[in-house]
């Protein structure tokens, strides 16, 4: 079976490659920038193309080519501060035209990336979980245009009954990440370079969760041709950038991490409290303890550096 991974150089495409090569599937990667990753090791079970996925027939051609099975997009502009056009073509359209081009190729499955940023601030809800059935109370640009991507794939499902699944990634972390929100990997990664790093509040609270987790949970969802849910929530650690500094204190003692304030960034905080038992119960999906992926993110940054890996103690 062939899987056909639009925006499959970036971040989170570069550990749902290898993961699903690992299940014996034919990868074609679509991606404006292609040598962003390196998938030479796959031999001819990863293809790697260029394309655009704001541009219809470019799209469409490729997946023409490609037959696959089932379509992955990840291509998107994270952030909202961009021109309005710009950001449109991209997160709008191509992922319009990704399910326009799978409806006429007959590709009957397809898995996108949404995010947490649709539900906007937590204290939209209050002190409590949130779960995918939820009003999504997201505002700036990208929640927009992923509160459209998410209406967009409904309706596609309900007039032309396509297989479309929605995954919403919380603040996903790793040590190359450079998109989105990076103050809780920053607060990780600067310390184990041994700089220093101050940011505006120690009570602002995020849910992150390792890129490995969230690939993995691409990977089950692509896999299955006919989830129970159309929206899943992934989930994260809900945790304040404070406590994540506590945890990197436990294993850099040196570290200078400051705050300009003690108090004050909760309420100003992104959704943090989810619920993802769908994924859970369906899935099977296990995180593993938060302090441990802090702790491989430094070591991934250590060994980068030619430094020794820390152990916990
Ligand atoms: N990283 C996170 O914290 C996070 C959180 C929630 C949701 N998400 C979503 O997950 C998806 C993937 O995120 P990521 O972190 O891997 O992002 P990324 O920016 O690392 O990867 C996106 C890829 O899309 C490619 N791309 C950009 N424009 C393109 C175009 N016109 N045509 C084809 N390819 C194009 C880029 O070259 C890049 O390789 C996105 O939809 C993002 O919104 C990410």
């Amino acid at each position: 079976m062939t899987t056909f991974v639009a925006g499959g150089t970036g971040f989170i495409g570069r550990r749902l490659i290898p993961l699903l090569v690992a299940r014996g599937e034919e990868v074609v990667v679509m991606d404006i920038n292609p040598q962003t990753a390196d998938y030479s090791a796959y031999g001819k079970q990863v293809r790697v193309v260029r394309g655009d996925v704001s541009q219809f027939d470019d799209f469409q051609a490729r997946i023409v080519e490609a037959k696959p099975d089932r379509i992955v997009n990840l291509a998107y502009y994270i952030g909202s501060d961009l021109p309005p056009r710009v950001a449109f073509k991209l997160n709008v359209l191509g992922m319009d035209n990704c399910f326009e081009a799978a409806r006429l190729a007959g590709v009957n499955r397809v898995v996108y990336a949404s995010s947490v940023a649709v539900s906007g601030e937590q204290k939209n809800y209050g002190e409590r979980l949130v779960d995918e059935t939820d009003f999504k109370h997201g505002h700036v640009q990208y929640a927009m245009h992923k509160i459209f991507n998410e209406w967009q794939a409904q309706d596609y499902r309900e007039k032309h009954g396509m297989e479309i699944t929605t995954i919403r990634p919380a603040n996903v972390t790793g040590p190359d990440k450079i998109f989105g929100s990076v103050d809780h990997v920053f607060i990780v990664t600067k310390p184990a370079r041994g700089e220093p790093v101050t940011m505006p509040y120690k009570d602002a609270m995020r849910a992150p969760v390792h890129v490995d987790e969230i690939a993995e949970i691409f990977a089950r969802v692509a896999m299955k041709d006919k989830p129970e849910h159309a929206i899943y929530n992934t989930g994260g650690q809900t945790i304040s950038l404070g406590e994540i500094a506590d945890i990197v204190r436990e294993f850099i003692p040196d570290a200078q991490i400051s705050f300009d304030h003690e108090t004050g960034g909760r309420e100003r905080s992104g959704n943090f409290m989810i619920d993802n038992s769908r994924v859970v119960t369906e899935f099977g999906i296990q995180f593993r303890p938060y302090r441990e992926r802090v702790l491989q993110i430094i070591n991934e940054v250590r060994k980068e550096r030619g430094l020794p890996p820390l152990s916990d103690h």
